[in-house]
């Protein structure tokens, strides 16, 4: 297939910002759209990526940091203004990128107009929006259902004297998809934006959107290690029910009936149940699933390259890869596989096929932010102290850092507080300080960014990995090939600190065009080639 029939989310580069983080222009030590407009060249013409994403920027009490929406159809004066929106939107628009929103249809915040009617009395219109239920005979939850934030996915409302339900902190009522009223309202939100000239939703835990109309008891998971909660049960009457489907093809069928449209959905799943949320040719659903499976992913050559080769495999026809390394829920990529790998994380993220999505300042190599304990405001946190340090996202959603002033040019040096605190490494690990570099982690990253811009071979070709058992490629590399009509590409990849050396079945030479050391270029014997310890290499063939 030639580049011009790929669409924009296939051959762009995605990358999510956290808005509270990215960029603070008004001096409160929180982000704002203006704050992001004034890096949109960051964006695109320093990293030239195609599409950004915004975490929820709408009106919400912040009970779990914007996911918690009163209002879908405003701008959260934290953030600005719905003129500021419209600025932000074209200005994005006039640097050729396009803008996905994030779209919370599973639950509203308790402070949503719906739901202050919906617990109003038993008998209010509204009540059926929601999930009420008696408490259980004798008293109690209705059933075992657990929040991921810890504790029941149920609180009892003393007024009309039910339970509702939440699958995340009690300010976030889940909504009843059982009644045509709620997901026809939803697909009038998104109306909204798409006349606004947004480009499409990330949508939020969208295989959790239905649930078990029995509400029968989950089973325990006799896999579980002990530690959160949440995870002693298998969901499988809280998320991917099978009737969530035909919910997801009407979302479809929204985006469908304007011109260019995507969505891409969050979920959690194994690839088997992932691609189902593809859809099919007749009934199609979201244009990409998330996959996260690198974010969970032992550091292991070998591990990877099977879930990449089973992820391949698993995937229908014509469905589009993705790829995702970080994001604002996942320790940072840097800490979970080390800075020296993270460089070649990302060469891997940006040379896999399908459309990769970066998180904001996994191009610097950020790195999670120890907590002090006044500053822990993630519910997940908050409401678990004892395994804070494993469920808690605030390390991950610190302030971007820009330059080496007071502040990290993230919010003005006479700002007295920012909403979380910096990373001790700021002073080094900053976009300012990194440009300056030439062999930084940020300037592979944009020079890997560039290259990819060009080429064919990265952006639609085919790929194939090699077998390191029966092709002799090293036991601890993951090599592939990437091959378009034109351009055929090699990347191989050393995921360990020691040198390594590859052996493959081709013959002569190959020429280095970017490695993640910065310091290598010029030919290879691709019979056989040595790596440095935790170095990538692409490399032309
Ligand atoms: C998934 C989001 O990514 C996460 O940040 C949020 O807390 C939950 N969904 C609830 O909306």
């Amino acid at each position: 297939m030639s580049n011009n029939k790929h669409l924009w989310w296939q051959t762009g580069v995605i990358y999510q910002i956290y808005p509270r983080s990215f960029m603070d222009s008004n001096g409160d030590g929180i982000g704002d759209l203006n704050g992001v407009i004034e890096r949109l060249d960051y964006l695109s013409e320093t990293l030239g990526v195609d599409v950004v994403w915004l975490s929820p920027i709408y009106p919400s009490p912040m009970h779990d940091f914007g996911y918690d929406i009163s209002d879908y159809r405003g701008i959260h004066p934290m953030f600005g203004t719905m003129e500021d929106f419209g600025h932000l939107l074209a200005e994005t628009h006039k640097r050729g990128m396009k803008l996905l929103l994030d779209l919370v249809p599973n639950h509203t915040s308790d402070e949503h107009p719906w739901f202050i009617e919906s617990r109003s009395r038993r008998d209010n219109p509204k009540r059926d929006w929601y999930i009420w239920r008696d408490p259980a005979p004798g008293g109690g939850v209705p059933n075992n259902w657990l929040s991921h934030f810890g504790g029941p996915a149920w609180t009892f409302d003393e007024k009309t004297g039910q339970y509702y339900l939440h699958q995340f902190v009690k300010q976030q009522p889940d909504l009843n998809y059982r009644n045509p009223e709620v997901l026809a309202a939803m697909l009038e939100v998104m109306h909204f934006w798409l006349d606004k000239g947004v480009d499409g939703f990330r949508v939020d835990v969208i295989s959790k959107m239905s649930k078990d109309p029995l509400f029968r008891d989950e089973p325990p998971d006799p896999a579980w290690n002990g530690i959160r909660p949440y995870l002693s049960l298998q969901h499988i009457y809280t998320s991917n029910m099978e009737d969530v489907h035909p919910l997801i093809h009407e979302m479809r069928k929204v985006l469908d009936s304007y011109d260019d449209r995507m969505m891409v959905g969050e979920i959690y799943l194994p690839n088997t149940d992932l691609v189902k949320y593809y859809g099919t040719p007749e009934k199609r659903e979201c244009h990409l699933p998330f996959n996260f499976q690198l974010i969970a992913a032992p550091w292991d050559a070998a591990g990877v390259r099977k879930m990449v080769d089973d992820y391949e495999a698993a995937l229908p026809a014509d469905a589009w890869p993705n790829w995702v390394l970080g994001n604002h829920d996942r320790h940072r990529l840097a800490t979970r596989v080390t800075p020296v790998q993270a460089c070649v994380a990302n060469m891997m993220l940006l040379t896999l096929r399908g459309t990769p999505t970066c998180y904001y300042g996994d191009e610097l190599g950020m790195e999670n932010v120890p907590i002090p304990l006044e500053y822990v405001q993630d519910p997940p946190a908050v409401n678990q102290p004892e395994i804070a340090h494993i469920v808690g996202r605030d390390p991950e959603r610190t302030p971007m850092q820009w330059d080496a002033s007071p502040n990290a040019g993230f919010s003005a040096p006479s700002v007295k507080r920012l909403w979380l605190p910096l990373a001790a490494n700021y002073k080094t690990v900053n976009v300012e300080s990194q440009l300056k570099d030439k062999k930084s982690f940020l300037n592979f990253f944009i020079k890997l960014m560039d290259y990819r811009k060009t080429s064919p071979a990265l952006k639609i070709g085919g790929y194939r990995s090699f077998d390191p058992k029966s092709e002799g490629a090293q036991k601890n590399c993951f090599v592939y090939e990437r091959r378009a009509e034109r351009e055929h590409l090699l990347v191989a990849l050393n995921f360990s600190g020691q040198e390594q050396k590859v052996e493959l079945p081709l013959s002569g030479k190959g020429k280095v065009l970017i490695s993640t050391t910065m310091d290598r270029i010029g030919d290879i014997n691709l019979a056989e080639f040595t790596l440095q310890p935790n170095e990538g290499c692409l490399i032309f063939l």
